[in-house]
């Protein structure tokens, strides 16, 4: 067993570890493998948005075009393609795409076909919203848990896979925070304030500016392996109660400082993740200690493993990321207003 925080990166700490002495955790998890030559990572939202089914066959030719460009020269390294509604009661697809190295993404970024498509002036006006948000954390500001050691999923496909010990810090609360480089000597504290909501945003193009260590979680399940007694502990007892607290946070987040959030499914596969972009972390892990929903998904998941032994094809997995403002590229074109992190 070994500590979440790679050898490179681990320093004196002013900000105190909750992981008790000694401590060993019941279970087994682990993180994505890390390699020092890599500094930085991109994780890249695009998002078609579309209102009734009269918009639905233009959104998914753009989606499928936006799809078509992550590939080629300097290609997304892996692409997830998920869906959901949103609050407003508006479909939405994203491709959800990751890059190993941000010079790699910023020449696809440059490419002239990628370029044209989202930068031409046609996008604010042929039906659908469009949205891009790109989070390009360094590794001191990003941390990941899988359960399980034989499929690694989202931003660890693209760091080449899980390191195949397992770590110390998880399965307490705090335990997130504990697996952050730069929470070792940095609060991490999030923004006072937001910027006013811009006074319109059909028909714009709207360009949000980065805050001060913003928080953004992608935490997953897929119980594509489970069966009998498993599947319908999940389907029947867990999914229930996380689909209210996501629900939750959908709709009454922005008082706890959770500005957006997702509940996506992966399109074609069961599996699903919640993607939430919080104020801080902070916010973040009082809601996960705190709130009835994820409390009761959190004590739901220990009994179920520990009636079969901890021998679980459910998966889960999370990534989280705690952002500088330079590490955030956001922009909404064509989107309604209560639109991911255009503020409200
Ligand atoms: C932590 C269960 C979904 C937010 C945890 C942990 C478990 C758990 C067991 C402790 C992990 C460890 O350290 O070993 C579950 C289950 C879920 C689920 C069974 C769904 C079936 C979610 C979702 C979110 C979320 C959708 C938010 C989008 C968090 C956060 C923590 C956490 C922020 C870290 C708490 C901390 O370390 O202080 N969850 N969770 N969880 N979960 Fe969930």
């Amino acid at each position: 067993m070994k500590s979440a925080i790679p050898l490179e990166l681990q320093a004196p700490r002013s900000c105190p570890r909750r992981c008790p002495e000694g401590f060993t955790p019941p279970y087994g998890a682990w993180v994505a493998r890390d390699h020092a030559a890599r500094t930085q990572l991109v994780m890249a939202y695009f998002g078609v948005q579309y209102d009734g089914p009269a918009m639905r066959a233009p959104a998914e030719a753009a989606f499928d075009k936006i799809v078509a460009l992550l590939g080629g020269e300097h290609a997304a390294g892996h692409v997830d393609q998920a869906g959901f509604r949103d609050d407003a009661g508006y479909d939405t697809l994203v491709a959800i795409a990751y890059w190993d190295d941000p010079n790699g993404f910023d020449r696809w970024r440059q490419r002239a076909d990628v370029a044209g498509w989202w930068e031409s002036d046609a996008r604010l006006a042929d039906g659908p919203g469009y949205f891009r948000e790109v989070f390009l954390p360094t590794n001191d500001r990003f941390e990941t848990l899988f359960s399980s050691l034989d499929q690694p999923e989202g931003v660890a496909i693209v760091m080449g896979g899980l390191d195949p010990e397992d770590v110390q810090e998880h399965s307490y609360w705090g335990s997130m925070r504990d697996r952050i480089a730069a929470a070792q000597g940095d609060p991490l504290a999030g923004a006072d304030a937001r910027p006013a909501p811009p006074a319109e945003t059909l028909g714009r193009r709207v360009r949000v500016g980065g805050v001060p260590n913003l928080a953004v979680i992608r935490s997953g399940q897929d119980w594509g392996a489970t069966r009998d007694a498993e599947r319908d502990m999940y389907l029947n007892d867990i999914e229930p109660v996380l689909d209210a607290g996501m629900r939750f946070l959908t709709t009454e987040g922005q008082s706890i400082g959770c500005w957006t959030n997702r509940y996506m499914r992966i399109r074609g596969k069961q599996k699903s993740f919640g993607l939430g972009y919080w104020r801080s972390l902070g916010d973040m892990e009082a809601w996960a200690e705190s709130h009835s929903t994820h409390i009761a998904i959190f004590d739901g998941f220990l009994q179920m493993a520990a009636k079969l032994n901890f021998q679980l094809a459910l998966r889960l997995y999370h990534e989280v990321s705690v952002m500088t403002p330079d590490q955030q590229f956001l922009e909404y074109i064509n989107c309604h207003k209560n639109t991911g992190l255009i503020p409200r």
